[in-house]
């Protein structure tokens, strides 16, 4: 097949916010325990954290990282994880069926983020409990002294406030799932209450508001508008999430999810247009995509772990290449839509629907879904431009048009860079691609990585990482503005230009 890709550094769709390249880690499977967290690890820093796993989340350069959860936050007390370690109670945990031992809580979360070099993204709990718990975790991570909850995180060793900056009002609280789900009503209006009481504690925070917990709910829409009515005036974002899955082994309409993505993303913000002019505001409220990801093999394989274990290997999922291909296209998704998403986590981050995987005692690795995640994390930082794709398209399940070649595009703060990401989803054809720039751009082809695998559904393991980028040594000229490039079936490229 033949394409076109017409790139105008001009057209700024906006300038991307770091947080978009964030991740998640919450109490469930072995995300915290024997994947960040394994005292006694040969890797293990004093603070029991794997420095063997710090390693791998360095080079994403994570804007922040969601925690506590997701469904555990929803029982969560997390005055059961601050203190001294052998006075923290021992619960059983009803989000995921585990024992929590609480070894492992805020204060520890906060000097992993140091370690790291992240920011937080804490939770609060809204199933269970309400505005005065949250108020006081503000309290407690905020406040600098001489509040009882302030002087007790001095207590417990941390002489200096937190300081977390943003802070997500629950977790999916549509879900029949949720421990404590809520109607549009009752959420909306205890996450006005709460979000009310978390300010005044602390008017420098942001707040980010749950909305549907996927776009197949069947309150999708009207959730949306109802806590939104609530709390548009209280609340900085609202959330979005969605998994998707290839359980019905049709890779066409697998590969196009990031389509129905965009669609999602447009959805939601034209609610939140809808409910901005509703109430006659000039203030936006922006989209949080907190939790995104492909998710469904270990469900498909029907592994059902023991309950009242603690940190039994759940939710691991081996991801294929085919995976990566939709994981870089979600993150086109994203990168065209920085207008109006701020924030997006990656979930998870370790052994749970993750990239990164480690082995009690042993080492850790990547997985597929890595390398696009950390290449747009690298070169992706600057502004989102518009690149026009002219190329055939395909008809399956959710659309009788989709086209083969998916892209985004960015142009970095210095503007002498340009980096165009590119995903063919054509199984069998490769695209003879030929990408121009406005005649009056100076620019040198300066780098194209391919990730590309013989077999679909290789995956990565400790032993072996066949799936992994590949530096293309020779670089096509670019002449007369343009140049034409080779892009194979089932790929995913990397193209980065010079300006000069
Ligand atoms: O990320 C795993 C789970 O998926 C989260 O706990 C929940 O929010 C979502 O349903």
């Amino acid at each position: 097949m033949k394409a076109t890709i017409k790139i105008n550094p001009d057209k700024v769709i906006a300038k991307i916010d770091p947080r978009i390249y964030s991740s998640f880690l919450e109490h469930m499977g072995r995300a915290i325990y024997t994947g960040i967290y394994e005292p006694g690890h040969p890797d293990a820093d004093e603070n029991g954290l794997r420095r063997d796993v710090l390693d791998l989340i360095a080079p994403l350069n994570l804007g922040c990282i969601r925690y506590p959860g997701g469904n555990f936050v929803s029982g969560y007390r997390w005055e059961d994880g601050v203190g001294p370690k052998e006075e923290r109670p021992v619960r059983r945990e009803l989000a995921w069926f585990s024992t929590e031992t609480n070894e492992f809580g805020t204060n520890e979360f906060m000097d992993f983020c140091k370690k790291a070099n992240v920011a937080p993204m804490m939770a609060v709990n809204l199933g269970t409990r309400g505005p005065q718990d949250a108020a006081n975790l503000v309290e407690y991570c905020n406040v600098p002294s001489g509040t009882y909850y302030s002087d007790l995180r001095r207590s417990h060793g941390y002489e200096k406030p937190h300081d977390i900056k943003l802070w997500c009002l629950g977790n999916e609280m549509d879900g029949p799932w949720q421990i404590c789900m809520k109607t549009a009503e009752e959420y909306g209006r205890i996450a006005c209450e709460t979000a009310k009481m978390m300010k005044w504690m602390d008017p420098s925070i942001e707040l980010v508001l749950c909305g549907s917990s996927a776009k197949d709910m069947p309150t999708f829409g009207s959730w949306e508008r109802t806590v939104l009515r609530h709390c548009y005036e209280r609340a900085d974002y609202l959330s979005l999430h969605q998994y998707y899955n290839d359980n019905d082994g049709d890779l066409p309409t697998f590969l196009a999810r990031p389509t129905d993505m965009d669609a999602f993303i447009k959805e939601v913000a034209a609610i939140c247009e809808e409910v901005r002019k509703e109430k006659n505001l000039d203030k936006q409220i922006y989209l949080s995509f907190d939790e995104w990801n492909v998710w469904f093999h270990y469900q498909k394989e029907g592994k059902r772990p023991p309950h009242w274990q603690q940190a039994s290997p759940i939710e691991e999922e081996k991801y294929e290449f085919v995976d990566a291909l939709v994981v870089a296209g979600m993150l086109n998704t994203l990168l065209k839509n920085s207008d109006r998403v701020k924030i997006a986590c990656l979930a998870q981050l370790v052994n749970v629907i993750a990239p990164i995987m480690t082995v009690p005692g042993g080492g850790s690795y990547i997985q597929t879904i890595y390398h696009p995640f950390y290449a747009a994390a690298k070169y992706g930082r600057g502004s989102s431009v518009c690149a026009e794709i002219e190329c055939p398209s395909y008809k399956c399940a959710i659309s009788d048009s989709v086209p083969y070649l998916d892209a985004s595009c960015v142009l970095s703060d210095e503007k002498d860079m340009l980096t165009l990401f590119l995903v063919n989803r054509s199984l069998t054809e490769a695209a003879e691609t030929t990408i121009t720039l406005p005649a009056a751009i100076r620019a040198q082809l300066a780098m194209m990585q391919q990730m590309t695998c013989d077999d679909l559904h290789r995956t990565n393991t400790i032993e072996d990482q066949p799936v992994a980028p590949v530096t293309l040594p020779e670089l096509p000229d670019f002449e007369n503005g343009s140049v034409t490039l080779f892009v194979p079936a089932a790929s995913y490229q990397v193209i980065r230009f010079s300006l000069s």
